[in-house]
């Protein structure tokens, strides 16, 4: 054979494969909200045929599929089939959540002297951005791009006083899945006024797939060795950090999310109905870094978070109490998702000692969340 024969059909060798190995990146409607606003939802997949979908309501993540140890796919995020499902029940399900996730006390605040009033929507504090969050906007979708990274990119702008928030505020979510399986979620956020802000996405995972049950034998592990304890069942933190060392909420060595649940011991469990809480990572933001590590000793999946965010509220989906219908007529009952929002610590802007959450003119806001899929073939 000529030398550039054999080099053609090397070269023809190599080409095909990475022709095949491009991810793909597809956008098609979802539907409409009452007001007649078109919703969009956009495929991401890889060459491993992970599959992620992300919708516009709310920037959210609608389904995720990784294989197990036997490469088979499972969507291991809960949600409903139809947009009408998440406009029919606000349960956070995979969504961007903010201007401020978690709660602030009395929906009030300080900042620069001035006093703001948010709108409360849980008794009387603010949760998740209030009554209207950004789970419940239509973003526009600005980019979608198909190649060795599929990703799309999502804007939303929130107007000065929305909620009760001071400023325009700028945000963009873009989601990225890599060839290694990775899915990385960048929210940027800028304003006009100084105002404060908190993102975090609120994805209810299970990594046997949604639907098949409940997540107590999946073992997780947060390397935090705190949490900030809370004053009642409303969850607004005392301020204080107590360590874990000793209680249901040590999970620095991974165990099964279950273990401890039923352990009466700390009050902290029962104002949650299991854990609702949120651990202390750093004093700081910091570059990311492992904030979780989950694993489903049955299927082999294994999922890693990274953020630099201090906080990490885990929630252990107590309060899906088997009235609503998700995807593929599923029922979700207590216990059949766990939630893992790496933010700073709750009602931050009420709490000097636990950082601070403002954002002025010139700066930007980042959260950038890696979840990374492998399996684990030591298991089973
Ligand atoms: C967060 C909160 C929980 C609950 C869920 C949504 O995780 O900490 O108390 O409100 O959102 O149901």
């Amino acid at each position: 054979m000529k030398p550039a024969v054999l080099f053609g059909s090397i070269f023809a060798a190599m080409t095909m494969p990475l022709a095949a190995m491009a991810g793909q990146a597809t956008s098609a409607s979802f539907g409409h909200t009452a007001d007649g606003q078109d919703v969009q939802i956009v495929t991401l997949t890889n060459s491993h045929g992970v599959r992620a979908r992300v919708m516009s309501y709310g920037a959210s993540l609608q389904s995720l599929w990784v294989p197990d140890r036997n490469g088979k796919l499972a969507d291991v995020v809960l949600g409903y089939d139809t947009l009408q499902g998440y406009l029919d029940h606000r349960q956070y399900f995979g969504a961007t959540v903010g201007r401020y996730a978690n709660r602030i006390a009395h929906g009030k605040f300080t900042l620069d002297g001035k006093s703001y009033r948010l709108s409360l929507n849980e008794g009387p504090n603010s949760l998740h951005g209030g009554a209207k969050g950004f789970d419940m906007r239509v973003w526009k979708v600005l980019d979608v791009k198909a190649g060795a990274q599929p990703s799309v990119t999502m804007e939303y702008v929130s107007t000065d006083g929305d909620q009760g928030y001071p400023g325009t505020l700028t945000i963009k979510a873009n989601y990225t899945l890599s060839d290694d399986n990775q899915l990385k979620i960048s929210y940027l956020a800028t304003t006009d006024k100084p105002t404060i802000v908190n993102l975090s996405n609120h994805t209810y995972w299970n990594l046997a797939g949604e639907g098949s049950g409940t997540v107590m034998d999946q073992a997780l592990m947060i390397p935090g060795d705190a949490i900030t304890p809370v004053s009642d069942a409303a969850a607004i933190p005392t301020g204080q950090m107590v360590p874990v060392a000793g209680t249901p909420y040590d999970f620095r060595m991974a165990k099964p999310i279950g273990r401890d649940i039923r352990d009466g011991s700390s009050q902290q469990l029962l104002f949650g109905h299991g854990y609702d809480m949120n651990w202390v990572l750093s004093r700081k933001e910091i570059e990311p870094h492992v904030v979780a590590r989950a694993e489903d000793p049955q299927s082999g999946r294994v999922m890693t978070v990274w953020s630099g965010k201090p906080g990490l509220q885990f929630y252990s989906g107590n309060f899906l109490d088997g009235t609503t219908v998700g995807k593929d007529h599923h029922v979700y009952r207590q216990g059949d998702a766990f939630v893992l929002e790496p933010q700073l610590f709750p009602d931050t802007p009420n709490h000097p000692d636990f950082g601070s959450a403002r954002l002025a003119p010139g700066q930007i806001y980042r959260n950038v969340i890696v979840y990374r899929f492998g399996i684990d073939h030591t298991g089973k």
